[in-house]
């Protein structure tokens, strides 16, 4: 293989620019070119890329985001937009494709093998919704933000006797709210996972109230509700003043953790070291602190990543 094309495509995340960096890296140091294209699978259907040097990644680890861009490409879910995509990097003369995202991208990714191309996909999104890894890269780092805003708010929820709902990301999957509940001493977390039931949680706020513990904080998943209608449910239900924070974008970006950092260095490695190998139509998970690979057709298939059952029992237990 003499010339291997990234990709980051989906939601950006923090990890993605540091797996490029590693990426590129591990092409130079086995004299293979390498590509990088802008705006995701936008970005190859309207072939723009720019070969890259180890200049064109100094600089880049710390920061988040993603400096090749990234986008929602719609065309990419068509017959046309794929197998120009297909055509295109034929064209550059690009004999393996390393996509790093979500759900949406590897789905891409997999559509891209099944025409021919040698693809390894690397999940990074921060909803932590992707199956067959323990951990997506931009996971850590958006819980570090995440836990960030809780520790302030819970501030001035004590000042205030407040209960406050914090609205995470997540789209369908619970992750960010239950982990970050559990790391942030949360007295609930609504997550789509798990049925709630919010006039028995309003009866344990009342007891709560009565016991002296005047303030709350409830993580709610995007996709378990909006925080705001719940929070006026709440107060009509409890009589206690409630305030609402959607961290909304503001979760994404950042400086990657340690954790996301060494974890895009190894999934970079490995995918170029898999890509050369001939090992190909596969997905690199970190599975019990190791990577692993599984075939894109069986990701893709699989629905979303299920919540280990223990998190939300942990979650409500640390709270009693
Ligand atoms: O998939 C990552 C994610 O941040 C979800 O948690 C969220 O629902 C969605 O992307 C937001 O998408 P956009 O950045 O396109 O508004």
């Amino acid at each position: 293989m003499k010339r291997i094309a990234v990709l980051t495509s989906g939601g950006d995340c923090s990890g993605m620019n540091a797996a490029v960096r590693a990426i590129v890296r591990a092409c130079l140091a086995a004299g293979v070119e390498i590509i990088g294209v802008h705006k995701g699978f936008q970005g190859l259907i309207d072939r723009q890329y720019e070969l890259m040097d180890t200049k064109s990644v100094s600089n880049v680890l710390q920061r988040g985001g993603t400096f090749l861009q990234s986008a929602r490409c719609k065309e990419m879910t068509e017959d046309a937009g794929q197998r120009l995509a297909a055509e295109n990097l034929k064209g550059m003369g690009v004999e393996g494709l390393i996509v790093i995202g979500g759900d949406g991208s590897l789905k891409g990714a997999f559509s891209l093998s099944q025409r021919g191309t040698a693809v390894i996909g690397i999940p990074a999104s921060i909803d932590n919704d992707i199956p067959f890894t323990d951990m997506a890269l931009g996971v850590d780092t958006a819980l570090n933000n995440i836990a960030r805003a809780v520790d302030n708010i819970k501030d001035t929820a004590s000042s205030h006797d407040r209960a406050f709902l914090v609205e995470t990301m997540g789209r369908n999957c619970g992750y960010l709210a239950v982990v970050s509940a559990i790391a942030c001493g949360a007295e609930y977390s609504l997550i789509p996972e798990e049925p709630y039931d919010l006039e028995e949680i309003c009866q344990d706020l009342r007891r709560r109230y009565q016991q002296g513990r005047s303030n709350s904080i409830i993580m709610v998943a995007e996709g378990a509700g909006n925080a705001q209608l719940i929070a006026e449910q709440i107060k009509d239900k409890i009589g206690f003043e409630t305030r609402t924070i959607v961290l909304g974008h503001y979760q994404r970006g950042g400086s990657p953790t340690v954790f996301d950092r060494l974890l895009a260095a190894r999934f970079g490695q490995a995918a170029v070291e898999n890509l050369l190998a001939g090992e190909h139509g596969k997905m690199i998970g970190l599975k019990n602190s190791k990577m692993q690979f599984t075939p894109l057709q069986e990701v893709i298939s699989a629905g979303i990543r299920p919540i280990d059952k223990l998190l939300p029992r942990l979650s409500s237990n640390l709270a009693v």
